[in-house]
């Protein structure tokens, strides 16, 4: 019952489809289309009801925010109570693009999309499917990533198939995303603006715009090195079925724990998988060996993170060891999400 269309570009017939499924939309429904960063799950953002649907889609308990979504700047105004300097700046340089700003609501945002507070996040994406889909719904359109609540967000249409076919009205299917990672997250509310949650969008080329810029202590807690807890106490968030542990170290040494670990579960019956880079995949023989990607391309790597967590699942892997990755600039969105697909364990 789920109305699939797979549009690559934007011809005539592509027009024609999608504007079928931007109706359902005016008509309370519920739409997964593509982004740049990754999949989403839409609704009109000015319908309670049309948004409580998402949260049965996702089968997430409603305590999250939504990011609402626009198609040109002009949206922004009526769906909060001011706009900051500050994040006037950051439209102009980053949309459309990976970088969703927080800001205090106006009365006409639900609190369904809210949870209560009174700020709003709001994010123009950079992708001709979702600008088009949103513009023709003649609405702002709230959406969280389209994944099946504690699975990894999804950045090919096959994920979103997997995840919420039946249970949303319609599915746009187009190409990979892009960046795959979700969007950089910025409180423009407080001041200095705080990043919430590490994107494309890197803190660097945000000081380059606003000077001063904080980073939250929950992206910067997880990032130090001594941190260790044991495994089981996960986080759900971007969780593969398998229990993941991070492997610390200098190369030799991850190298060798990871050898050593996989040599413990020889000819018992646990299916384990490794996430190397193409660097690195020759130094182990045995178990699911994965490359994320180039380690000199962190942005492939990024890109590839949430499908390689997938594919684990779908190999039935039961214990992912996952080679950790040197922080820096670049690499601050593909660890925090790395880490948190860990649980925060270590070793
Ligand atoms: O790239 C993305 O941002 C994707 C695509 C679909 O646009 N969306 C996405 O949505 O990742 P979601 O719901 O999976 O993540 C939204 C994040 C959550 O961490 C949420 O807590 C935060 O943004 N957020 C949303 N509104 C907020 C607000 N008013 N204050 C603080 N955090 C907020
Ligand atoms: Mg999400």
């Amino acid at each position: 019952k789920t109305r699939i269309i797979d549009i690559e570009s934007l011809d005539e017939a592509g027009e024609k489809e999608l504007q079928a499924v931007a109706a359902l939309i005016k008509n309370g429904e519920t739409v997964v289309f593509p982004t740049e960063t990754v999949y989403g799950l839409g609704a009109n953002a000015f319908d309670p009801e049309a948004v409580k649907k998402i949260f049965v889609a996702k089968g997430r308990p409603n305590d999250n925010p939504l990011i609402v979504h626009i198609s040109e700047i002009a949206q922004v105004e009526p769906l909060v109570a001011e706009i900051p300097k500050k994040a006037i700046k950051l439209m102009e340089v980053f949309w459309p693009g990976p970088l969703t700003l927080i800001m205090k609501k106006s009365a006409r945002i639900p609190d369904e999309v809210s949870a209560g507070l009174d700020t709003v996040g709001i994010r123009f994406p950079d992708h001709p499917i979702a600008r088009a889909f949103i513009k023709m719904s003649g609405c702002p359109i709230a959406a969280p990533s389209a994944n099946r609540s504690g699975r990894p967000s999804p950045t090919q249409g096959k994920h979103v198939l997997e995840d919420l076919d039946g249970r949303v009205a319609a599915i746009i299917l187009s190409a990979d995303t892009e960046i795959g990672l979700e969007s950089t997250v910025i409180d423009m509310t407080v001041e200095p603006p705080v990043v919430l949650r590490p994107g494309d969008v890197t803190v660097a080329e945000l000081r380059e715009v606003l000077g001063e810029v904080a980073v939250s202590s929950n992206v910067t807690k997880n990032v130090v090195p001594e941190k260790v807890s044991s495994p089981g106490m996960k986080y759900t968030h971007y969780s593969p079925k398998g229990e993941m542990v991070v492997v610390k170290g200098t190369k030799k040494e991850i190298s060798e724990k990871i050898n050593n670990a996989v040599a413990r579960y020889r000819g018992k019956p646990m299916t384990v998988g490794i996430l190397a880079s193409d660097e690195t995949m020759g130094c182990y023989h045995e178990g699911f060996i994965i490359s994320l990607g180039s380690q000199k391309d962190p942005r492939e790597m990024a890109k590839n993170l949430f499908s390689r967590l997938r594919t684990f699942d779908e190999l039935g892997v039961e214990r992912i060891f996952a080679e950790d990755i040197p922080l820096n600039n670049e690499t601050l969105a593909l660890i925090n999400r790395l880490y948190k697909a860990a649980g925060y364990t270590f070793i």
